[in-house]
């Protein structure tokens, strides 16, 4: 299958250049982390964000970061629960680096300054998520995790006066060198005087960490500038992509009617570890009895539940019912109840609270969202993208520790712990500065006012649920959508990456005829090691996407 998406966006000539040693892409853990360790070691950092330095993923996290940092708890354990939720399709090597290194990885950040939560007597408090066998979740400001990282990361890098911060930043395409690699990237400023508009960055090395893909969605836990630009960007620059057909979907996601769009509440999976349950509208827990972890199944097995109770209810929604959580299980005051909740989970006490629902002694309606995208830019143990001199970290990159179902709160830790490894061997791998080449890729930019329908398209057909008939058509949809040609601007070059990251995960999921983690086949119900464990990498070709399977052995321990 291949689909008319561009070879690079349209845009103006660059009217401001300027040189940096290394570009990272992205402000949330992965990228301040990287730019922070690569400080010392490399000459100029420029850090690009697209929003403000805080405006990202990582500050919305709520539940936490995993790490086996607990009494009884080890990396074997954690690596045994992160590939069993990867349902067969991680990289095992990838898991191993990222339980091992966690735990320092997660040491580092507290010294740097991030305030996690302790008990009374000093001692980091953990909790559990769904799919972990252990308490192993730390968390801040009790479901103020991301937001307490980045305030201690932004503190760190306003205090680096070396690395300098473009803020309003949307990354265009990389300016090729001779050899394919990095010469420079294109960026759109919108600032003021020296920086603004169109202007190109000549770089030794670009890092991308600029996060998912969720705007892909009509519903998502992601924030509006989550749009795959980062994905789309390496796509056209020649690197791979790989398992995008592994998005998922969070199940408690706060419902708030048919109509409402774009980012919605999310309702940590931390609620359901500190003892709150999923209901039907009769009251019945439906969860009990479908996996040996009721409630805390991993993510994808209770986002099919809920998705079938919601079938064959009709129902649009489910209840979570967080009513009876105590700190002291004996406790059974309202009181404490009320404590517990503003003190366990402050955010999620108020939001529920803005959208009319008092958590203490109502369940709160939940459905699944669009929360992750487990796949991205295909990278070695490294960071690596294979393009020469183009790094990725954290949700843009596919390092492979995820597979078909990322397990709750790895995601801060992977980005934490790979940033890092790119920084132990970005400096020694720095490349001359090249001058970038013609550029032979075929310009386009597709039009800003297909968002609407892209994203009914992908949620109706690419969501939690799939079909061959679905896929197709959203294909066929896609392929008219990218014939629709914008003009140059903002909406549309976000317009142009969605639509091409819409088409790479609908075709993949097109072909991955079976069931497995987070991708859902009505037509092949069952996940089918035989046929297709390994992975889909997406590439783009003057023809167009073109997707391609690579068969590899189920990391979970399944006879292939
Ligand atoms: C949650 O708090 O439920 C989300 C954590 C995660 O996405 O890992």
């Amino acid at each position: 299958m291949t689909s008319p998406v561009p070879g690079r966006l349209s845009a103006g000539e660059p009217g401001w250049t300027t040189d940096a040693d290394v570009v990272v892409v992205g402000s949330g853990i992965a990228g301040l982390t990287v730019a922070l360790r690569l400080r010392h070691q490399v000459g100029k950092i420029l850090v690009v964000t697209k929003d403000v330095l805080s405006a990202g993923s990582t500050q919305w996290a709520q539940g936490g970061i995993a790490a086996a940092l607990g009494p009884g708890d080890s990396p074997d354990q954690h690596e045994r629960d992160t590939l069993v939720a990867g349902a067969g399709a991680c990289n095992p090597a990838a898991v191993r680096v990222l339980v091992n290194e966690g735990p320092e990885a997660v040491r580092e950040l507290i010294a740097l300054g991030a305030n996690f939560d302790h008990s009374p007597d000093g001692v980091l408090s953990l909790t559990r998520e769904g799919g972990h066998h252990r308490d192993r979740i730390a968390h801040a400001g009790g479901d103020a995790t991301g937001a307490e990282i980045q305030r201690a990361l932004v503190a760190a890098i306003q205090a680096a006066p070396d690395i300098e911060v473009v803020e309003h930043a949307l990354a265009l395409d990389l300016l090729p060198a001779a050899d394919g690699g990095v010469a420079g990237i294109t960026l759109h400023v919108m600032g003021e005087g020296q920086r603004d508009g169109v202007g190109a960055v000549r770089c030794r090395a670009v890092v991308l960490a600029s996060g998912g893909l969720g705007q892909v969605f009509s519903q998502t836990t992601n924030p509006g500038v989550s749009t795959g630009d980062g994905m789309a960007l390496a796509l056209r620059a020649g690197a791979l992509l790989r398992d995008l057909e592994f998005v998922q979907f969070h199940p408690t996601v706060m419902y708030l009617g048919p109509d409402s769009r774009g980012q919605q509440p999310l309702i940590s999976e931390a609620v359901r570890g500190e003892g709150a349950f999923l209901v039907d509208f009769e009251g019945v827990r439906f969860m009990q009895g479908q996996h040996e972890l009721a409630d805390l199944a991993p993510r994808d097995v209770v986002a099919k539940a809920i998705t079938r109770r919601m079938h064959e209810t009709g129902h649009p929604h489910m209840w979570l019912d967080a009513t009876r959580i105590f700190v002291d299980r004996a406790a059974s005051e309202a009181s404490d109840q009320s404590r517990f909740w503003e003190k366990r989970f402050p955010t999620i006490l108020a939001t529920c609270r803005e959208h009319g629902v008092d958590p203490v002694t109502e369940l709160i309606p939940v459905a699944p969202a669009c929360h992750y995208a487990s796949g991205g830019v295909a990278t070695d143990l490294w960071g690596r993208s294979g393009v020469p001199g183009l790094y990725a970290t954290g949700e843009v990159a596919c390092s492979g520790v995820h597979g078909a179902n990322r397990l709750a709160s790895n995601s801060l830790l992977e980005g934490l712990v790979f940033s890092r490894r790119i920084a132990q061997v970005l400096p020694d791998e720095l490349r001359p500065y090249a001058d970038p080449v013609t550029d032979e890729r075929r310009p386009g930019l597709v039009a800003a006012d297909v968002r609407a329908a892209l994203q009914a398209v992908m949620t109706e057909q690419v969501g939690v649920l799939r079909s061959a008939t679905g896929l197709t058509h959203a294909l066929d949809e896609l392929a008219a959508l990218a014939g629709k040609v914008g003009e140059v601007g903002t909406r549309a070059w976000e317009a142009t990456n969605l639509v091409t990251i819409s088409t790479a995960m609908a075709d993949s999921a097109r072909l991955r005829e079976e069931t497995r983690g987070s991708h859902w086949r009505e037509d092949f119900p069952e996940r089918d090691d035989e046929h297709w464990s390994g992975h889909f990498d997406v590439r783009l070709a003057d023809s167009g996407l073109s997707v391609e399977f690579t068969a590899a052995p189920p990391s979970d321990g399944a006879v292939a």
